[in-house]
């Protein structure tokens, strides 16, 4: 049975909940997509032929893992990234930097206690030597737990796959000055962006064929069910994605296909959908460099570089503080 959260104290993920499923429209927040079985099939996601984001950046990374090696060469570091995931990506610069002996810690911080075991024991396998510290959590309730850097030790800063389009560009603006608060003159940053580009090669990336996104969309609803006691029936609403191109916006909504109550019962909340009412679901913003370049002086961050791959899908910026 589920304890109701009502009579303890309400988990943040019972709270967002919560919030989300009364507000109007009603919303739910997109980092909880990543449960065990979120993480699960954001792996699958990531080798689907619609989803390029991730072949892309992974050209970026191998391509350019040199030219970060050289620039990184002179000064020890510590490697923060965030929402690090299962790290695939990470590997083909980490491989990198073992190759070429270079002096740091990687710190990879996730919201998934199932992501990050998983990534700290295939590195500890692969390179046992390498000083890896998993760090649990929202991004910076996770970061207050890093241990001060140490004199001359830079850190650099990896938010990679796209993921700061999971946020508006005011959210984007917000976050990236929080982050830099926390960093010093000389620390680096670099951050994942998706570009604007054939709206249905974007919208096939959020829509495949085999309906793993649509799953991992559900997936949200099944979590609720498991965690908090909810009846929904997944089966009951219909995912839609869609992309605007002049915000960049691509958005996935769950849209309830039929009248109907759902019970929460960690929650003792009753929610109650209209036939075609929708939950959004996720924002997954594309940019241009003119946007990024905007981002980046409202952030307060010099623009150092744009690594791209050929295609010029996908960009992975380089900042400096
Ligand atoms: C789109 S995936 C990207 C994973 C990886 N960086 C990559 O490029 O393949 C987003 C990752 O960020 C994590 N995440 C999402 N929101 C988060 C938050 N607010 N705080 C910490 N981690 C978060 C998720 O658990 C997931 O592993």
């Amino acid at each position: 049975m589920i304890v109701p959260e009502t009579t303890t104290k309400l988990s943040a993920f019972a709270q967002d909940v919560q919030n989300g499923l009364s507000s109007q429209p009603k919303f739910l927040q997109s980092k909880y997509f990543y449960d065990a079985e979120g993480d699960r099939l954001f792996q699958k996601i990531m080798d689907l032929p619609e989803y390029y984001l991730t072949r892309c950046e992974a050209e970026i990374l191998q391509t350019h893992a040199v030219d970060l090696a050289a620039l990184l060469r002179n000064q020890p570091f510590d490697l923060v990234e965030l929402g690090a995931g299962d790290g695939l990506k990470t590997r083909v610069l980490l491989a990198h930097f073992q190759e070429k002996q270079l002096q740091y810690r990687y710190f990879p911080v996730d919201i998934s206690r199932n992501i990050l075991d998983h990534l700290e024991e295939t590195l500890q396998q692969r390179w046992p030597d390498l000083s890896v510290f998993p760090l649990e959590g929202d991004y910076f309730s996770a970061l207050k737990k890093m241990p001060a850097s140490e004199a001359n030790v830079r850190k650099v800063v990896l938010f990679l796959g796209s993921t700061i389009g999971n946020m508006t560009m005011a959210d984007a603006e917000s976050f990236l000055q929080q982050l830099r608060a926390q960093l010093a003159p000389g620390d680096l940053i670099l951050v994942g962006f998706d570009l604007k580009k054939n709206p249905e090669l974007i919208l096939a990336a959020y829509n495949d064929s085999a309906k793993v996104t649509r799953d991992f969309n559900l997936n949200l609803l099944h979590r609720i069910n498991r965690e908090l006691g909810g009846n929904f029936q997944p089966e009951n609403f219909q995912h839609w994605p869609l992309y605007q191109p002049i915000t960049g916006h691509t958005k996935s909504y769950l849209i309830s296909k039929i009248d109907q109550e759902v019970y929460i019962e960690a929650l003792n909340l009753t929610v109650k959908f209209a036939a075609w009412e929708a939950i959004d679901m996720e924002l997954s913003k594309k940019y241009d460099f003119a946007e990024i370049e905007h981002l980046a002086t409202l952030a307060g961050l010099k623009v150092l570089t744009y690594f791209k791959d050929r295609k010029e899908y996908f960009t992975d910026a380089l900042f400096m503080v």
